[in-house]
């Protein structure tokens, strides 16, 4: 089966072997050297010296933790959205009390970092900037070195989420000063769904001191302190995904970080390519397309839903559809961590078969 869908990923047989080993007492030392390793590793991915914390839960409770170990009720932020996930950041903003300004671009299209530089200079009150790295409902890439670079003209917080792309998609955390980034385990890290990792900066740890948001589960600080202290998470954690991370790692190590870069450019070219190949129209303008995941128009006369049985029953190859107001007019691939461009060899083949017997 080829699961080619933006998360969860497909995981190398040794990761899957250490995800099956028997667990280990949480409280006890073995966790502590394992917990330890994976996040010095996970803090050299984010090429970030700040702290990583490794929390239990998917990509969404990572944001929910960026917003309320930051922010306070009646705070004003800035919300950047592009798509479907850009969306639902605002959404867990809001659904805490803070008071949403939202920033919305055409989706298929990147947020301009000139109308943020605007929005902060005609909105002094504005505390935090919310942004999608890599929104994967359009397969559109943001350009966040540029975004970062105005929010930090008017020093304020910039939170990011960096679920479908921290690890494939270059982001330099400390070089591109970005407070707070999330990113969850079933996308580029070649692992199971179950962790959410978090990066907070000095710049983060002080809007944490100051903020009145309702916080347990998610408490960052609580968090910080019994890694410190004891090699330990607050609650009882998904020791088996940790397991599997602490593989992953290994691998993306082994591989070299930029090189996994350049894989995951070179595999969304050949999905492009190939989508183009076969007649197909993109749906993003390729300058700022995913490296991650390539969102491809449903031809006229084809029915998408129908494409993606044939793909799934006939060939074994499972891709996403569109979400929200872009279901049945887009499919989308995904192409991240564990894949090659072989994988997308296969995928534009079963394509090219199965296109003709999907008639609307
Ligand atoms: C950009 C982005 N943000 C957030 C999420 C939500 O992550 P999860 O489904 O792990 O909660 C996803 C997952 O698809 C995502 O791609």
């Amino acid at each position: 089966m080829q699961l080619r869908i933006p998360g969860p990923t497909p995981c190398p047989d040794e990761v899957l072997r250490a995800q099956s080993k028997q667990k280990i007492n949480h409280r006890g030392k073995e966790f502590g050297v394992l917990i330890r390793k994976v996040t010095e590793q996970l803090k050299r991915c984010f090429q970030t010296k700040g702290d990583v914390l490794i929390l239990t839960g998917s990509g969404t409770g990572g944001l929910e933790a960026a917003v309320v170990n930051t922010l306070s009720p009646g705070d004003r932020v800035l919300c950047v959205s592009i798509g479907a996930f850009g969306d639902r950041f605002a959404d867990i903003a809001k659904a805490y009390g803070a008071d949403v300004k939202k920033l919305s671009f055409d989706w298929g299209f990147p947020a301009d970092p000139d109308a943020v530089r605007q929005a902060l200079k005609e909105d002094a009150a504005i505390k935090a900037v919310i942004v999608t790295h890599n929104e994967t409902s359009t397969g559109v890439t943001n350009d966040i070195k540029s975004i970062a670079a105005a929010v930090k003209e008017f020093d304020k917080l910039i939170l990011i989420d960096g679920v479908s792309s921290v690890s494939s998609i270059d982001l330099p955390v400390d070089d591109w000063q970005l407070d707070v980034v999330v990113t969850g385990s079933q996308k580029g890290w070649m692992t199971p769904p179950g962790l959410a990792m978090v990066s907070m900066n000095q710049k983060a740890w002080q809007a944490y001191e100051k903020s009145r948001m309702p916080k347990v589960y998610w408490d960052l600080g609580r968090a910080r302190k019994i890694f410190d202290e004891k090699g330990q998470t607050p609650w009882t954690p998904a020791v088996s995904t940790l397991y599997a991370l602490d593989v992953g790692l290994d691998l993306i190590e082994k591989e070299g970080l930029h090189n996994v870069f350049i894989r995951h450019a070179r595999v969304a070219r050949a999905a492009r390519d190939g989508a183009k190949s076969l007649g197909l129209t993109l749906f993003a303008k390729e300058s700022h397309a995913s490296n991650t995941v390539t969102a491809i128009n449903v031809p006229q006369g084809v029915d998408g839903k129908k494409l993606l049985q044939i793909l799934r029953e006939e060939h074994q190859v499972v891709l996403s559809g569109g979400q929200q107001k872009l279901e049945g007019k887009i499919f989308r691939i995904g192409h991240l961590g564990w894949v090659s461009e072989e994988d997308m060899t296969s995928v534009i083949s079963a394509l090219k078969q199965a296109l003709p017997k999907a008639k609307a």
